[in-house]
């Protein structure tokens, strides 16, 4: 299985400073240090054509965008089909991130119809899912992973997930906080998750990348990717600056 290491941009960055981050990381990035590594650039919509031109098709690195809306046009103000991503050269999009879970108040059931519309619209899908600090405290943590899985993975068809789902367990507490969850607490949610996906999607579940985000920054990078059952990382505030996110990007390397 390949490492996915994903920028989460969110929104920061004009066209100009995404195109320098970019053309930084690419000159950072030779393709040795890319063996074995998809790099995933989430930038904001109004940066995806800059950063796509400056991707262009470059093995080893893949564009997505940060949402997406489970309708192929209509009335949705302020929303984004899955062709006009498709459109502008993303090939993945992200889904349940807790910033939209929490901040724009998206539940389980909108988040399971962005998943299943994004997949059967040639879009891989990076679900999002993690607990709240007092969801922890209350010792929920398998019960809110079991809930957002379920409620995302149970009614798509196998054959639609193969080789275009990726989990993203990403502490909500741990998220832009600086607080990153221990070695120990990433092992254990990877492991629930990687039990859960077998409970739900039985043969393919060993198959799914699952990704560690929450405050990863390039000294604490090896030590997550070495865990088992991480398969790559979502990086928010460290991947802004192309000098971190290139040594996080080395973490993931098998070269
Ligand atoms: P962070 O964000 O790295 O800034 O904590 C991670 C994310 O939101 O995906």
């Amino acid at each position: 299985m390949l490492n996915y290491m994903c920028a989460n941009w969110k929104m920061f960055k004009t066209r100009q400073q995404a195109a320098q981050t970019t053309s930084d990381l690419v000159t950072y990035l030779a393709s040795s240090s890319l063996a074995g590594v998809e790099v995933v650039i989430f930038p904001p919509f109004t940066a995806l054509e800059t950063v796509h031109q400056i991707l262009d098709s470059r093995p080893g690195f893949c564009l997505g965008a940060q949402n997406v809306y489970p309708a192929a046009e209509g009335a949705y103000t302020g929303e984004i089909s899955p062709a006009m991503l498709t459109d502008h050269g993303c090939s993945y999009v992200l889904a349940g991130h807790s910033e939209r879970r929490h901040v724009l108040v998206e539940n389980n059931d909108f988040v399971a119809r962005k998943v299943d519309f994004a997949l059967q619209n040639n879009l891989k899908v990076i679900l999002c899912i993690g607990e709240t600090l007092q969801e922890r405290k209350e010792n929920r943590l398998q019960s809110v992973l079991a809930e957002q899985l379920q409620s995302a993975l149970q009614d798509l068809q196998t054959e639609k997930i193969q080789d275009k789902l990726l989990i993203a367990y990403e502490p909500v507490w741990a998220i832009g906080t600086g607080e990153v969850a221990r070695v120990q607490d990433i092992a254990q949610a990877h492991q629930i998750v990687r039990d859960m996906l077998q409970t739900i999607l039985a043969d393919f579940a060993w198959q799914i990348p699952i990704l560690y985000g929450g405050s990863v920054k390039p000294d604490n990078s090896p030590e997550i990717m070495a865990i088992d059952n991480v398969n790559g990382l979502l990086v928010g505030g460290a991947s802004l600056n192309a000098d971190a996110f290139s040594q996080i990007v080395h973490s993931g390397s098998k070269a």
